[in-house]
């Protein structure tokens, strides 16, 4: 039986899309508002989801508490009221964009989570706007 078990994270951040090697004229002409210089905020939402055999031992697929420290220390302790661009080192020559955030945190928080185990990274950057990265 695979069961997935999933949590739900926060944190508010700050970021500015734009490329060094590009002129002002072609980041606004591809960013627009949000290549604004003065960057700009969002409350992100994620959903961090894990997927594999429940163990016969604990019943648990993964043990939620570990899930919710994990999620504290890569994602929440390290985004939350930072600015991206200027304070997380993993976007210091990539582009905050949604896509690239939920890859960032599928790959800090993969080492920590079983290899047997599946993990896939849901952000909401509005609520109607939502990206989702699983590794592949
Ligand atoms: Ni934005």
């Amino acid at each position: 039986m695979r069961v997935t078990v999933s949590r739900k994270g926060h944190f508010n951040a700050a970021h500015r899309l734009y490329r060094k090697d590009w002129s002002d004229d072609k980041n606004q002409l591809v960013f627009d508002k949000c290549s604004n210089p003065n960057f700009h905020g969002h409350n992100y939402e994620l959903i961090v989801s894990v997927t594999g055999e429940i163990d016969q031992e604990t019943g648990y697929v993964i043990d939620i508490k570990t899930l919710k420290e994990i999620m504290k220390e890569e994602v929440e302790d390290a985004f939350d009221h930072k600015n991206l661009n200027i304070e997380v080192p993993e976007f210091k020559d990539l582009n905050p964009t949604a896509e690239n955030i939920s890859v960032v945190i599928y790959n800090k928080m993969r080492p920590r989570i079983k290899p047997h185990l599946d993990l896939e990274i849901t952000l909401f950057e509005t609520p109607r706007n939502f990206v989702t990265y699983s590794g592949n």
